[in-house]
């Protein structure tokens, strides 16, 4: 496997090579197209002067040219590397230069020798044209103008092909540089808080999710990337803990009955304690606390492995509040507390009535139990668009904040009602949440220490 630094930088230069062999052979092209018709203007305007020449010099006294102007034209002409033949206008050759040897044979054998300098780039054939030469609308004769079609350069556009093409190669090599040190630059910026972010896991996951990772990085993507990680290590140590706090709290619930169980009962079996009514009750509430317990947690698995069978019915909710209030009323009473409720009549709700039964007695002797004496416990119960809102709320003494998040954790008690002698085990808020969701509906709780705490249930009608 490639690495990510190498397979970066590696691509950054393939891409620009690329780039520069398309634009260089596009500028090449273009060059030669341009280049091409630029040569045979030229051809074109010098065989127009010839002709010109020709129809200028033309003796119109004598009907014919002298001798000497037609060597000098076709002398000029050689030189530009065009051989011509004048005929005049029966027909008859009157200036040839290949027959010319006598005036034109340096100038025709350094014509050829620069022809044929360039004939291994030759790939042109020789070319004969013919134009009429008329002087005053009258034809005196005409020139065959030869010359190689020659797609060879010049010594100048040589010289300009050669800059331009070490031109190309200086910008190649700088920008080749240049990708290089870039493509090493952002990959090493990518790859970079990559490996950081792998090794720095790994240590964490050994050291048990103690670690955080505490470096930024300024590439969204690989913050948020961090961002998350430490979510997932913080959720993870939390979980690390409940799951250590479970298994003791487990253990500390059952052991606490049994053991007080155990020396009751063997003081009266020694004949220590007489076995007395308080004594017998004191073993019984202990028994019924275990039984209750072990009740809870069963109801709990059996929630957690779907072993439960919902029941959804119309009933009213107002009735339901009524029952379960006059069956804590007494309670509630005997302890000095304001107990009330005010629920709105004819709210019909589809749903499972013994489940949300539960679920309100949980709450309800959860604000019971942590509610002292001259307290207030009030039940709402209203619709709210297409929701039945529950509400149960209490001057108790308020869960703080941190303790706020972990309350539906199963075994959780918040240290305060940990000392406190009110005998919960923890599980019933982990019930409520179960069987909320059974019931697709919605809890939600905000408390203040010492001031009190309000549950809001929202369930679907
Ligand atoms: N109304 C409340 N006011 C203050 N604290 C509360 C209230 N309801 C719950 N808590 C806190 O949340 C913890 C968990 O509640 P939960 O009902 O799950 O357990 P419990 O009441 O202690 O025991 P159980 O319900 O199993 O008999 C409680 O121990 C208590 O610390
Ligand atoms: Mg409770």
């Amino acid at each position: 496997m490639s690495k990510l630094f190498s397979k970066i930088t590696a691509s950054f230069i393939l891409i620009l090579m690329l780039m520069l062999a398309i634009a260089v052979s596009l500028s090449n092209f273009m060059l030669e197209t341009t280049f091409k018709s630029y040569v045979e203007d030229l051809q074109d305007k010098k065989m127009a002067f010839i002709v010109k020449s020709l129809s200028l010099n033309y003796d119109t006294r004598l009907l014919k040219w002298d001798r000497g102007i037609l060597d000098l034209i076709g002398k000029d002409a050689l030189e530009n590397n065009l051989l011509i033949r004048i005929k005049d206008d029966r027909g008859i050759y009157v200036w040839d230069a290949l027959n010319n040897n006598a005036t034109c044979g340096d100038a025709i054998k350094k014509t050829l020798e620069n022809i044929y300098s360039r004939s291994s780039v030759l790939t042109g054939k020789y070319v004969e044209k013919s134009f009429p030469i008329n002087v005053m609308d009258m034809y005196v004769g005409s020139v065959e103008i030869g010359y190689y079609v020659s797609k060879s350069y010049s010594d100048d556009d040589k010289g300009l092909i050669n800059r331009l093409n070490l031109m190309y190669f200086l910008i190649s090599a700088f920008s080749l540089i240049i990708a290089t040190i870039a493509g090493m630059f952002i990959s090493r910026e990518i790859s970079m808080p990559i490996s950081k972010v792998t090794e720095a896991v790994s240590k964490i996951s050994k050291s048990e999710f103690k670690d955080k990772l505490d470096f930024k990085s300024n590439i969204f993507e690989i913050e948020s990337l961090l961002q998350s990680i430490n979510n997932l290590v913080m959720a993870l140590d939390n979980d690390k803990h409940l799951r250590k706090r479970l298994a003791t709290d487990v253990a500390h619930e059952l052991r606490t009955p049994v053991s007080v169980l155990q020396s009751h009962l063997e003081a009266m079996i020694e004949g220590v304690w007489k076995p007395s009514k308080e004594r017998l009750e004191s073993c019984y509430d202990e028994v019924i606390r275990l039984g209750k317990l072990v009740e809870n947690l069963k109801r709990l698995a059996d929630l957690d492995n779907g072993n439960f069978t919902v029941l959804f019915k119309e009933f009213s909710i107002h009735d339901l509040i009524k029952t379960i209030y006059l069956n804590f009323e007494a309670d509630f009473k005997k302890k000095n507390i304001d107990f009330s409720y005010d629920v709105s009549y004819g709210i019909e709700i589809i749903s499972d009535k013994d489940k949300l039964g539960q679920i309100l007695v949980n709450l309800i002797s959860n604000a019971y139990k942590y509610t002292n004496a001259g307290g207030r416990v009030e039940i709402k119960g209203f619709k709210q668009e297409d929701a039945v809102i529950i509400i149960v709320k209490d001057t108790g003494v308020g869960i703080s904040e941190k303790d706020l998040p972990f309350i539906f954790e199963r075994f959780y008690r918040t240290d305060a009602s940990r000392t406190k002698t009110t005998g919960g085990s923890g599980i019933g808020l982990s019930v409520v949440s179960s069987l909320i969701k059974v019931l697709n509906g919605n809890i939600e709780v905000s408390s203040q220490i010492g001031k009190g705490s309000e549950f809001k249930i929202t369930l679907p009608v």
